[in-house]
């Protein structure tokens, strides 16, 4: 299959490259080679390399910097994939969404046909990118997924990693709760997607098991401190959304329902835990 990436130099797309099945012939252009936002450069790329499947890992991710500049963010994620869709001709566009086109509200996972209210521009944004890549009908493909990190890139695992070596103490909000999902796991997931013709419209991915932030950052300490990558000890407390205000409003339950995508794709990921775990051996191995 000839297959084409959008923004390859992210932390997906880094992962998507790297993971591409053998029998994939792969594309990778990163922004500076086609920028999603521009229709021509868009048009340009689908037409010099004729791809069969398009994975758009292109986005505007900075969620409080998007409150600033909504229209960079709309550029990027929402005219991207509607010129990615344009332009596709009879390519299937397989694009990636957020658990941030919720509101957080409701105290149960959420499905794929639940109610969206995104609270923030970036949630708004990705919100109206997902309707003309599902305008495609069964050349269409949407997964949402969340708290994405990976070792490539910035990512709140890389962030903590700093500030915990340079701290005696981390405060992370607690009552923000979700999944953490290693982008590896994620880019396998959409090339088992792009491997299945017969799957289309909106799907949810992350990895097993649920976290709040702190949740998270407590076991970012833990597995670092086992894999000597943390050499001190680092207290991480509890704190409200309240104490730590940030431009964007985010959901305070996003947890996404994937039980029906991890049946169809044949395949459910190990828990975020486990994920977190071998993400920092990369690390480690990586830092000799
Ligand atoms: N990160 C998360 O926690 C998270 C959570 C849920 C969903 N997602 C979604 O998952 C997808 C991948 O996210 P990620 O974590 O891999 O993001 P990322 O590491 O921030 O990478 C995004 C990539 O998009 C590129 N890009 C930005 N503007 C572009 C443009 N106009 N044309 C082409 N490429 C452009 C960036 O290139 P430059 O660096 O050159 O600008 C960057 O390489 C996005 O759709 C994101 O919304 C992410």
């Amino acid at each position: 299959m000839k297959v084409l990436i959008t923004g390859a130099g992210g932390q997906l797309g880094h992962e998507l490259v790297r993971t591409a099945p053998a029998d994939a012939v792969v594309t990778a252009l990163r922004s500076a080679d086609c920028d999603v936002g521009d229709p021509d450069s868009v048009a340009r790329a689908i037409t010099s390399h004729r791809p069969e499947i398009i994975i758009n890992a292109a986005g505007y991710t900075a969620v409080d910097k998007a409150e600033s500049e909504p229209a960079v963010a709309d550029r990027v994620n929402a005219q991207g994939p509607a010129n990615l869709a344009a332009a596709a001709g009879l390519a299937r566009l397989l694009h990636v969404s957020t658990d941030f086109v919720f509101d957080g509200s409701q105290g149960q996972p959420w499905q794929t046909d639940d109610r969206t209210n995104p609270l923030s521009v970036y949630g708004r944004s990705k919100l109206t990118g997902e309707a003309p890549v599902l305008a495609l009908g069964n050349r269409g493909a949407v997964l949402r997924t969340s708290w994405v990190y990976s070792k490539f890139g910035g990512n709140f695992v890389k962030t903590m990693l700093r500030l915990m070596a340079s701290r005696p103490e981390v405060r992370v909000v607690s009552d923000q709760v979700g999944a953490p999902t290693w982008a590896r796991g994620l880019a396998e997931a959409l090339w088992r997607l792009a491997g299945r013709q017969d799957m289309h419209g909106l799907h949810h991915w992350r990895d097993a098991g649920a976290a709040s932030w702190y949740d998270f950052a407590v076991a970012i300490a833990e597995e670092a401190a086992a894999l000597q990558l943390l050499t001190r000890p680092v207290s991480v407390l509890p704190i409200g959304t309240a104490d730590y205000p940030t431009p964007a409003r985010r959901p305070a339950y996003s947890l996404l329902d994937c039980a029906t995508t991890w049946q169809q794709l044949g395949h459910s990921p190990p828990h975020w835990r486990a994920q977190l775990r071998a993400m920092l051996l990369e690390l480690k191995e990586d830092h000799g």
